[in-house]
This record gives structure tokens, C-alpha cells and sequence, in this order.
């Protein structure tokens, strides 16, 4: 199951030769390609079909081989390196002359972190070099959290799947960017906001979260088929008979205060009581609900603090506007 060194070998070839590895990571699975190879980052956007301007993420094996790919590094970037990698936190700084302008979506500040997955780490030693990898899932998608996700959304269209069980942190890297005045969390993930500002001893801005229902805020990211609806705890019951008596299928994610409770639903799952364990569920539970033959999944939103950040912010995203119905 879990990927041997002659995995690893072939998997730094197929890199090599201009090809793409899925691979896992502490957070979720990648799609990977040599950095340095344009044709090859390329494909990953082909892919995913995702727009060639959204910028992708270099994954390298030490924290001594950032001065490597960026232009600097300033003082709070070798803070966060430090007390964080390897582990959940990607560094946006200004692009080094190394990383070719197509991973950066032609943007002149690159995105870059040391994944915490023994896998993806070995890859990395193997290989020598820096691998592009956004989440190996289609554009707009839910992020892979296991190989066989991986496989059963992409098949074919990746070279070598390098299998490294489920992801243990199960959201995305925190993406901080330390390349102006203040330091600004741009995608919060999972290093949590409040370490973040207490390795740098100062708060750090993140981007803006407001009420439970923002429909028409966020065009839908991170999303399962199924329509997506967030609730409060406490009236996630009541939101989701309401839809299932409207005449859809409903899945229920239930706060675990509910659960046991007896809900007029399609599908319901109780949520686990700590953020870690929600964080490492939720791609899995929204991928299962759609296999359900879920139309619409009712989530309880969790308290937006420490992992609940991130959780909270794609469940939002999950939830937002359709751009094809
Ligand atoms: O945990 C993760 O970060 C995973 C694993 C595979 O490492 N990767 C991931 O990649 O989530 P992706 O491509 O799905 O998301 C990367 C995010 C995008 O939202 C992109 O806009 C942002 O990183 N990003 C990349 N380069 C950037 C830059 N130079 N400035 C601002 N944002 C950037
Ligand atoms: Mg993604």
C-alpha cells in the first residue's frame, strides 16, 4: 500500500522525464511536476483545467533551500521556516529566478513550502529538485485526501500515483504571505492563525469571514457535487428536514452535541468532536455524501477559531455560487 523506495525511484523518473506524480502530503494529495519544467508544469493546469493564472505551490525538501528559489528572505519568513517546516505552511516571497513564470501564474512572487509527509519528503531528496503541486483534484473541486480519491478523479491522466495512506491533517497548508509591511494570511490551513502570530509576537491579518450564510460572496471552491448549506450547531436539524420535506436528498454533517439524534435525512453523519479530527474527515465525508447520491449537504459550521479557521473557510467556499448550474 504505502509507497516503497523503488516507488519513490520511479516516481523522481517519471518527474525527470517531464511527467506527473500524485503525491501525498500531511494535508492533501498533490499533483506534482518538476518546477523548472515549463512544458511539465503545463500539463498540471491541463489537468485540472484550471486557468493558467492561478498560481501553483513549490514544494521543496529543506527549509536550506529556500534562498534557492526566492529572492530573499526576510526575517519573519525564517521564523515561520523554522519553528513550522516541514509541516502545513506555504511562504509566498518574491520569485527567485529559478522557478519559470508559469508556475507562478506570471506573478513575480512565488509560493513555496517543505510538506511534513515522510512520502512526499523522500520524493523530494530522490528527485533533488522542486515540485509544483497544487491539490490533484479538477478546478473547483474537492481536494484528495487519500490515493484512491486521487485515482478516482484523475485516472489516466496521472503518470504515477505514490500511495501514502489518508492525510493526516485533511486541509490545505496556511498561506501566508510575508513579502510586504505586515504579514497576511491569505488561505488560512493547518497552522492555525494563532501560531502563526505567536511565533511572529504580532497578530497577522487574514481575509475577511462574516455571517453563516454568504451566498454570492465566494464563487465555489473545494466543492462536492451536492449543493452546499451551512447552519449554525444548533439548527443544522431543523435546516436539513426543511430541505429533505422540499424534496432533496439531503446529507447531514451533525455537530456532535446532536449526535444519535434521529433526523428526517438521506444520509446523516455525526461530526467528531475535536477540530483535528472534523479537519481530517471533512473532504472524505463531502466525497461520501455525493456517493450517497446526496443533492444537498447541510454542515454545521464550527466555531471559526484554531483549525475551525480553515474548516469554516471551506466549508464557505463549499458553499458558494455555482458557475454552471
Ligand atoms: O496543502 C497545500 O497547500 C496543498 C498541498 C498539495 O501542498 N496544495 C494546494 O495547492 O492546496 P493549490 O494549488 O490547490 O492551492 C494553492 C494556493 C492557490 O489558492 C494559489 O492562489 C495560492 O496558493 N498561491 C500560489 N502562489 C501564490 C502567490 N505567488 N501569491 C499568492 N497566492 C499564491
Ligand atoms: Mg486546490
Amino acid at each position: 500500500m504505502t509507497a516503497t523506495a523503488t516507488d519513490i525511484e520511479k516516481a523522481a523518473g517519471v518527474l525527470r522525464a517531464g511527467g506527473l506524480v500524485a503525491l501525498p502530503t500531511e494535508t492533501v494529495y498533490g499533483l506534482g511536476a518538476n518546477a523548472e519544467d515549463p512544458a511539465a508544469v503545463a500539463r498540471i493546469f491541463q489537468v485540472k483545467g484550471r486557468p493558467p493564472s492561478h498560481p501553483l505551490i513549490v514544494h521543496i525538501g529543506s527549509a536550506e533551500d529556500l534562498d534557492d528559489w526566492v529572492e530573499e528572505v526576510p526575517a519573519t519568513a525564517r521564523l515561520l521556516a523554522e519553528r513550522f517546516w516541514p509541516g502545513p505552511l506555504t511562504l509566498v516571497l518574491r520569485r527567485g529566478r529559478r522557478v519559470p513564470l508559469e508556475a507562478t501564474g506570471g506573478l513575480e512572487t512565488v509560493a513555496v513550502r517543505v510538506p511534513g509527509h515522510p512520502v512526499a519528503l523522500a520524493l523530494l531528496s530522490a528527485f533533488g529538485g522542486g515540485v509544483t503541486a497544487p491539490s490533484a483534484n479538477r478546478f473547483g473541486s474537492v481536494s484528495p485526501t487519500t490515493a484512491d480519491h486521487v485515482r478516482a478523479e484523475l485516472g489516466d491522466a496521472v503518470d504515477f500515483v505514490l500511495d501514502g495512506g489518508p492525510c493526516e491533517v485533511g486541509v490545505e497548508s496556511t498561506i501566508v504571505d510575508v513579502t510586504g509591511e505586515m504579514p497576511t494570511i491569505l488561505r488560512p490551513g493547518g497552522v492555525t492563525r494563532e501560531d502563526v502570530e505567536g511565533v511572529l509576537g504580532r497578530p497577522v491579518t487574514v481575509p475577511s469571514t462574516s455571517g453563516v450564510r454568504v451566498p454570492g460572496q465566494h464563487p465555489s471552491h473545494y466543492a462536492p457535487r451536492a449543493r452546499v448549506v451551512l447552519a449554525e450547531p444548533e439548527k443544522v436539524v431543523a435546516e436539513a428536514e426543511r430541505a429533505q420535506e422540499l424534496g432533496h436528498q439531503v446529507g447531514v454533517l451533525l455537530p456532535p452535541s446532536f449526535a444519535g439524534a434521529a433526523v428526517k435525512a438521506h444520509a446523516v453523519v455525526a461530526l467528531p468532536g475535536s477540530m483535528a479530527a472534523y479537519a481530517h474527515a471533512l473532504y472524505g465525508l463531502l466525497r461520501e455524501l455525493d456517493e450517497r447520491g446526496c443533492d444537498l449537504i447541510v454542515a454545521s459550521l464550527p466555531v471559526e477559531e484554531g483549525l475551525g479557521l480553515a474548516i469554516g473557510n471551506r466549508l464557505r467556499r463549499a458553499a458558494g455560487p455555482r458557475s454552471s448550474a
